[in-house]
C-alpha cells in the first residue's frame, strides 16, 4: 500500500480526492487536515483510520478525539505548524495539497522540504510562492503534478514534447457565470449568483475568482512557474462548455488539446496513478452529446482582474503576493456583503498600486508580505 497525506480534505477537492481513493485499492490514507469543518473530519477520521490529522484550534482537540472508537487514537496536530508538519511525515508517496489560498504555501514547502511527492491543487502556492517551491522541487528531485485541470492538461500535452517546439500555452476558461455580461450588467450581481458556476461545482473561494477571471490569472502565474514560460507565451481563451482543458500550440501551427469532463475526479485520479493510467472513475465525455465547441476572448473591460494577474506576474518579486493576498480578502469581503462584486478588482488595485516591491524569495519574507498586506486590505476595505 502507498500512502497518501491529503490537506483540506473536508474541502471540494479533498471530498473528490477521497471519492476517487474509494475506487482505488493501491493507496491508504496516512493524514488529513480541515481548517474548521471539524464534524466532516471526525467522519472521515472514522471512515478512514488516518493515523494523523491536523486541524485549525487546540481547542478542538478534545471533542475530535471523544468521537472515536476505542483502539482509535490518531495524532492530532495543530495550526500552520500541524499542516506543514503533516505534509512533512515521513513514509509518505504523496501529499495531496487541497487547502484553498495562501495557508498552503508552507504546507507544499514543507512537503517537498522532505521529499514528498506533491499533487498540487493549491494554486496559490505557486502564485506567491513560485521561485521558492519551484527551485526547492529541482534541488530535492521531487515532482510536482497538478491538478488544477488546466495545468494538468498541459502537464499532459507537453509529456515529450521538446520546448523549442512549442510556441504557446493556451488556458481555457468557462467564463464563469457572468460570461457575456457588460459592465453595467455586471455592476449589482449578489453572491449567489457569483457562487452559480455553470459548470463546476467547487469551494466559494474559487468559485468568485471563477466569476472575476481572477482564477484564470492565477492559473497564467500558476503556468509560467510551472512550466517554466514567459508569460507572453501563455494566452487564455473562453471556451464556455469546459470541455477542452487547455491547449498546446506548437511552431509548426499545431494545436494539441486535452479533452474530457468537467470532473476534478480525472486529474486527482491522473496524479495518484502518475505516470500509470488507470480506468476511469468519472463519467466518460460523449462527444455527440456535447455537439459543439465554442471559443472567444476575455473581455477585459468587464473583468480587468486577469489583466492584473498578468502585470503582476510579469512585474513578480512581490507583486503576485499583493494580488494573491488582496484578492483573498476582497472575495471574502465580498462573501460577507462588505463590498460589491466590481469592488473586488478595484480594492486589489489599489493595494498594487501602493506597494513598493523588494525581493521576497525565502518562505519568511513571503509570509510576512502576505500577513501586512491581508492586514492592509481589511483595513482600506474598512473606508470603502
Ligand atoms: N474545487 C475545484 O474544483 C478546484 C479546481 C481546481 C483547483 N482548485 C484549487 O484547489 C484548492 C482547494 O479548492 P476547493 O474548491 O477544494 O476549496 P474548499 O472547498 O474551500 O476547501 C478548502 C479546504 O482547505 C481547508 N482550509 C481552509 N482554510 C484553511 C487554512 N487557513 N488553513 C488550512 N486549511 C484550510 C478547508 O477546511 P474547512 O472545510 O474546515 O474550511 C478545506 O478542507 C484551491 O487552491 C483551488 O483554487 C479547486
Amino acid at each position: 500500500m502507498k500512502n497518501l497525506v491529503l490537506l483540506g480534505s473536508t474541502g471540494s477537492i479533498g471530498e473528490q480526492t477521497l471519492n476517487v481513493l474509494d475506487k482505488l485499492d493501491d493507496w491508504n490514507l496516512k493524514g488529513i487536515s480541515c481548517y474548521k469543518s471539524i464534524d466532516k473530519i471526525k467522519r472521515q477520521a472514522i471512515r478512514y483510520r488516518p493515523d494523523f490529522i491536523a486541524i485549525c484550534d487546540e481547542t478542538d482537540i478534545k471533542v475530535l478525539k471523544e468521537s472515536f472508537p476505542a483502539g482509535y487514537d490518531p495524532e492530532i496536530l495543530v495550526g500552520s505548524s500541524g499542516f506543514a508538519e503533516l505534509a512533512g511525515l515521513n513514509n509518505v508517496n504523496m501529499v495531496i495539497n487541497a487547502i484553498v489560498g495562501a495557508a498552503g504555501l508552507e504546507p507544499s514547502y514543507n512537503a517537498i522540504l522532505n521529499g514528498n511527492k506533491l499533487g498540487l491543487a493549491n494554486k496559490e502556492s505557486l502564485v506567491i510562492g513560485g521561485n521558492l517551491i519551484i527551485s526547492l522541487a529541482k534541488e530535492k528531485n521531487v515532482d510536482i503534478i497538478p491538478i488544477d485541470s488546466e495545468h494538468n492538461a498541459i502537464f499532459q500535452l507537453l509529456d515529450g514534447k521538446d520546448r523549442v517546439e512549442v510556441s504557446q500555452l493556451i488556458l481555457t476558461a468557462s467564463g464563469g457565470p457572468f460570461y457575456g455580461y457588460n459592465a453595467k450588467e455586471i455592476e449589482d450581481v449578489t453572491v449567489e449568483d457569483a457562487l452559480n458556476h455553470p459548470n463546476w461545482n467547487m469551494g466559494s473561494k474559487i468559485s468568485i475568482d471563477s466569476a472575476t477571471l481572477m482564477n484564470k490569472g492565477l492559473e497564467v502565474i500558476e503556468a509560467h512557474w510551472l512550466f517554466d514560460y514567459s508569460y507572453d507565451k501563455i494566452d487564455v481563451i473562453i471556451h464556455p462548455q469546459s470541455i477542452i482543458h487547455s491547449m498546446v500550440e506548437l511552431i509548426d501551427g499545431s494545436i494539441l488539446a486535452e479533452l474530457g469532463s468537467a470532473d476534478m475526479r480525472t486529474p486527482i485520479q491522473y496524479a495518484l496513478k502518475y505516470p500509470d493510467r488507470g480506468i476511469s472513475v468519472a463519467s466518460k465525455l460523449n462527444l455527440k452529446e456535447v455537439g459543439k465547441l465554442e471559443f472567444d476572448s476575455p473581455d477585459l473591460e468587464t473583468f480587468p482582474a486577469l489583466e492584473l494577474a498578468y502585470e503582476s506576474g510579469k512585474k513578480g518579486r512581490g507583486y503576485p503576493i499583493v494580488l494573491n493576498a488582496a484578492n483573498e480578502i476582497a472575495v471574502k469581503a465580498f462573501l460577507n456583503k462588505r463590498i460589491k462584486f466590481t469592488d473586488i478588482p478595484k480594492v486589489i488595485s489599489e493595494m498594487l498600486d501602493n506597494h513598493d516591491s523588494g525581493e521576497f524569495n525565502t518562505l519568511d519574507k513571503i509570509l510576512d508580505l502576505n500577513r501586512t498586506v491581508r492586514n492592509m486590505t481589511e483595513e482600506v476595505i474598512l473606508t470603502w
